[in-house]
């Protein structure tokens, strides 16, 4: 009880729960296990986006702790070296890549191939790719850059694997999701912003909005057969992505963000504790479920016949329905 009286207290003033102060707070508050006392030996996980950053991070320490890994980037020479370091540094062998730019539907359906036929079984599909573009771009099938490899993409192999994922029950579907969605309401008739009044940080809000509410969707339609859905997000990690796609924030906010691993960690435990499977369609950060909405405006925009209209959209988009 007084343990969640002051993890509220942190989690109230977005800057000490986002930056290093929240994780190092929380993680002595609750006591937290050591993620090196997980043992993933047999379980098979996918990673995207695990060329660099949060993915990266995660990855490392899944391949400490045993699991086999499908490694997942754009491309084949900086996934394969990504490879190589992992198992020299963990000496763990079973680590391979797909290359596969998650917003070319073709692509998504090579990667879902490749590991349906390498893997009998599939524990954990980590959706981690993602970014932040200034500039509006298209995926080859016509949607925005953004929302294709971050809400489509995703949605398509989650329905490709689903199969696969309901034999290996139970297994999980973790999305990494964004602190910036909180500013930004469910609207899918906005979700693809038009090159005249595009703004990289709303689009980016509005695509990782979009994944934290198809995740709480995916829970409610298909967590029934043994799948458990989360999301999170990181707080504030010091990446590549970061430096990229907000460069003052990241000099400004320097001293204070997370590393890496830090802002990985709740990622490779959701995937190896008993604890997330005990609920489903969560958002996550710290390893507490949190609030998918801090405002009433977004809160209030939250309907039904918005969320039916965001399902119908992307299983269109997609050209795969998950029902089917
Ligand atoms: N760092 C933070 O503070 C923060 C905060 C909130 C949310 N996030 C989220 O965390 C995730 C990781 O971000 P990061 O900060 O670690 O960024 P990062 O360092 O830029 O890493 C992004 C990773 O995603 C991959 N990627 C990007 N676009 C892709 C695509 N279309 N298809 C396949 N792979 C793609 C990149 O691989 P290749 O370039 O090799 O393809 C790279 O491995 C993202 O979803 C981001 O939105 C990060």
């Amino acid at each position: 009880m007084i343990r969640s009286i002051v993890d509220a207290f942190i989690e109230a003033p977005i800057v000490t729960s986002f930056t290093r102060l929240g994780y190092e707070a929380r993680k002595r508050l609750d006591g937290w296990t050591s993620l090196d006392d997980y043992d993933l030996t047999g379980r098979v996980v996918v990673v995207t986006g695990a060329t660099s950053g949060l993915g990266h991070a995660a990855a490392s320490q899944l391949a400490r702790c045993g699991a086999a890994l499908v490694l997942v980037g754009r491309s084949p020479d900086r996934n394969q070296a990504v490879v190589d370091q992992l198992i020299t540094e963990t000496g763990n062998e079973s680590i391979s890549h797909v290359a596969a730019d998650m917003g070319d539907l073709g692509e998504v359906r090579r990667l879902a191939d490749r590991v349906l036929a390498d893997h009998d079984r599939l524990d954990v599909l980590i959706h981690n790719a993602g970014a932040l573009s200034t500039e509006r771009n298209e995926a080859p099938g016509g949607v925005e850059a953004t929302v294709a490899s971050q809400v489509v993409g995703p949605f398509l192999l989650t329905t490709l694997l689903l199969e696969r994922l309901a034999d290996s029950a139970p297994s999980r579907v973790l999305t990494m999701s964004s602190g910036g969605m909180y500013a930004s309401s469910l609207a899918p008739s906005d979700l693809q912003m038009s090159a005249d009044d595009y703004n990289g940080t709303e689009q980016y809000a509005r695509a990782k909005r979009a994944q934290v509410t198809l995740n709480e969707m995916w829970a409610d339609r298909f967590g029934g057969r043994g799948v458990t859905f989360h999301s999170m997000h990181p707080g504030w990690a010091d990446t590549p992505g970061v430096d990229a796609g907000l460069p003052t924030f990241s000099k400004v906010m320097g001293p204070l963000l997370r590393t890496p691993e830090q802002g990985a960690d709740t990622l490779v435990w959701l995937a190896a504790d008993d604890l997330p499977l005990e609920t489903n369609g969560r958002f996550w950060l710290d390893r507490r479920p949190r609030s998918t909405h801090r405002l009433p405006t977004t809160k209030s925009k939250d309907t039904a016949e918005r969320r039916a209209q965001l399902w119908a959209w992307v299983v269109q988009s997609a050209g795969q329905d998950p029902a089917t």
